[in-house]
């Protein structure tokens, strides 16, 4: 195994107090608590209040990844925001959380755009910098109000997402094995189409017509997404640990995007590992996107499924369509 360069120093989780449960959808669209749980596991999801955007979100959550380091925001100079669901197209919503943790303007700032996959692209992205030697601490951040780009008039997709902030502060590993030992990340770009807002880009400007069409909103092949999502997990998850000559037994907790509790248990099954092993909170939060992985992540340290010496595994599917995985040792 090698010796990683980079380390976890802390986590953070934050999401918005307002929880919308099936129950409650049900009386709004022809759905039913039984068909959203058993298809999905989900049973609750928060909603980010209308003066609530998603640097807010991100925001709390960097705050307590923070503390938990026991850093100060003078110590970071590296800051990457995972979404897709920025405050607005301009300028990155990096920029404005740097503005309001106060982070020193020779911070580097940025957003990326890998979905659900977000998070495990910006520990790629702040551990390759860190490498480098020019950075010391990067925030990286997954954070989403995917209740602004639902049509919550379409039951196939809106039942599946909330919003929340997950976040992470990493730096330079000592030296004694512990840290980010790898990371393996791609892209099916030739199946985004499964998964997007049609409207609203350079190829497709607003109208009034397609806003009236309702192709602003997020629209999504959820069926053929189901077969690729977990035959790349399962794929993902298997390279990296190959990559690093660890077996899937000596993987202490997985940690995978919650989107669906059906795909958790197929990776569970592909990977020979008990369901046990997998931490699972999407009946809280349902598909969080970017913020999924992060948000479980801290919530497995916090509830000690994480501890010194053990191997924990990340791996995620999103638009794009991306995929991506992690080893970390802690
Ligand atoms: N309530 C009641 N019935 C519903 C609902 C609902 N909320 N939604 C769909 N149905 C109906 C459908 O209309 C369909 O009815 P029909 O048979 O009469 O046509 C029936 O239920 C079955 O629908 P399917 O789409 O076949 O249901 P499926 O079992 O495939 O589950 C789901 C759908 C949950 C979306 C699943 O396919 C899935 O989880 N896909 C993967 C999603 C994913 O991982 N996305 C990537 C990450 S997201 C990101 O990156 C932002």
């Amino acid at each position: 195994m090698v010796s990683p360069s980079t380390v976890i120093l802390g986590t953070g989780a934050y999401v918005p107090t307002r929880v919308l449960t099936n129950d409650e959808l049900s009386t709004r669209l022809d759905t039913t608590d039984e068909w959203i749980r058993t298809r999905t596991g989900i049973v609750e999801r928060h909603i980010a209040s209308p003066e609530e955007a998603t640097s807010d979100l991100a925001l709390n959550a960097a705050r307590v990844a923070l503390a938990d380091a026991k850093l100060s925001p003078a110590d970071i100079d590296l800051l990457i925001v995972a979404t897709i669901t920025p405050d607005q197209q301009i300028p990155a919503t990096a920029c404005i959380v740097q503005h309001k943790l106060g982070l020193a303007t020779t911070t580097t700032c940025l957003d990326i755009n890998a979905a659900c996959s977000g998070f495990i692209y910006a520990m790629e992205l702040a551990s390759a910098m860190i490498s480098t030697g020019r950075y010391r601490h990067a925030l990286i951040i997954g954070a989403e109000k995917l209740s602004s780009i639902v049509d919550w008039q379409d039951r196939t997709t809106c039942v599946l997402f909330g919003d929340g902030a997950g976040a992470a502060v990493l730096g330079r590993a000592d030296g004694k094995g512990t840290g980010i030992l790898g990371t393996k990340l791609g892209a099916f770009g030739e199946n985004a189409d499964l998964l997007q807002i049609p409207r609203g880009g350079s190829r497709a400007p607003l109208t009034e017509e397609t806003i009236g069409a309702r192709e602003h909103f997020l629209k999504m092949k959820g069926k053929e997404i189901f077969k690729i999502a977990v035959r790349a997990m399962d794929e993902a998850a298997r390279d990296i640990l190959e990559q690093h000559g660890v077996t899937a037994d000596q993987v202490a907790c997985v940690i995978p995007h919650q989107a669906n509790l059906r795909i958790i248990e197929a990776i569970a099954q592909y990977l020979e590992l008990p369901s046990e092993r997998f931490y699972v909170n999407l009946d809280r939060y349902g598909n969080t996107s970017a913020a999924s992985i992060p948000i479980a992540l801290d919530e497995a340290r916090r509830l000690g499924r994480i501890k010194p010496g053990d191997i924990t595994l990340l791996v995620a599917f999103g638009a794009g369509l991306t995929y991506g995985s992690a080893l970390i040792r802690w």
